[in-house]
């Protein structure tokens, strides 16, 4: 990364647009592929696309993500199990802990939609709220408390004009389904929880009294991205929905252990995620 590395201010400067992006792409690949997936930290799932395609995020957007863990590609490839779906697969997201601005954080989900691509599974790696939750668990997201977004942005008029967004959609229910039979099916697939995500700006992992005010709240997870992503497929016609990875849960007398342990807990609950988007994707019933 060293070598590639550029600072925020610079980052700015450098990004492509979402119709640059998909020009660079357009050049190499001509098919619209039936759905996008966003890995979040440590999250490692469909690693053996068929005919599969990877452009560096510094390639297709110009600046190069900075958190350990994501690889910062995008890979577009057909699925093993059913080579008529064809998935495009961002292996990392850029944060507004980074220190980027809005437009850069927002810049895949604004490719993808220029790009045509109906449907958007974002998953993130997440800190579990809710007591009854389990290290490893992954939790469809009900809803979501929007905690990172300057909604004053663009003035009071513009932010007047728009609406609550909602993440709750027939793409989250058909997730949800899918989890249902799974783990009917296959004993070592846990059943899905579900919840309210709450979307932190970061950088530092939540104070306790952050953690309490949270669960009186009503949220389920917390971690610090996604947010920026379903607010801007919500006034799209890309329909998203998201999948929170918990890496760790919040109890009275917890210690986090950091980013690695995040990371660790990441990679083998992604076992249980790689089944349930090959399942869900493929179309099997
Ligand atoms: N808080 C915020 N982000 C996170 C956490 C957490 O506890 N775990 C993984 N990402």
């Amino acid at each position: 990364m060293g070598e590639t590395m550029v600072t925020t201010r610079e980052a700015e400067v450098t990004a492509n647009t979402p119709q640059q992006a998909l020009s660079i792409i357009r050049g190499v690949i001509d098919v619209v592929p039936q759905a996008a997936i966003v890995t979040g930290s440590g999250v490692s799932v469909l690693q053996d696309l068929v005919d599969a395609r990877t452009f560096s995020f510094q390639q297709i957007f110009g600046i190069a993500p900075t958190v350990q863990g994501h690889s910062g590609e995008l890979v577009i490839g057909k699925l093993p199990e059913n080579e008529a779906v064809t998935l495009a697969v961002f292996r990392g997201r850029y944060h507004v802990y980074e220190g980027h601005d809005w437009s850069v954080v927002t810049l895949p989900t604004r490719t993808l939609i220029e790009w045509g691509v109906p449907e958007l599974i974002l998953t993130n790696a997440a800190g579990g709220i809710n007591p009854v939750f389990d290290v490893g668990d992954l939790m469809v997201m009900t809803g979501f408390r929007d905690l990172i977004s300057e909604k004053w942005r663009g003035g009071l008029i513009e932010s007047l004009k728009k609406f609550p967004k909602e993440c709750r959609n027939e793409l989250s229910e058909r997730i949800f389904l899918a989890g249902m039979r799974l783990s009917k099916m296959d004993k070592e697939f846990r059943p899905l929880k579900n919840g309210i995500y709450a979307g932190f700006t970061g950088p530092s992992y939540e104070t306790l009294a952050e953690i309490d005010m949270m669960r009186r709240m009503g949220c389920d997870a917390v971690a610090m991205s996604t947010v920026p992503e379903l607010l801007t497929a919500a006034e799209s016609s890309l329909t998203a929905a998201a999948i929170s990875i918990i890496t760790n849960v919040w109890k009275e007398d917890v210690v986090i252990g950091g980013h690695e342990e995040v990371l660790e807990a990441s990679k083998a609950a992604s076992r249980r995620l790689d089944k349930l988007f090959r399942y869900l994707l493929s179309g099997r019933k």
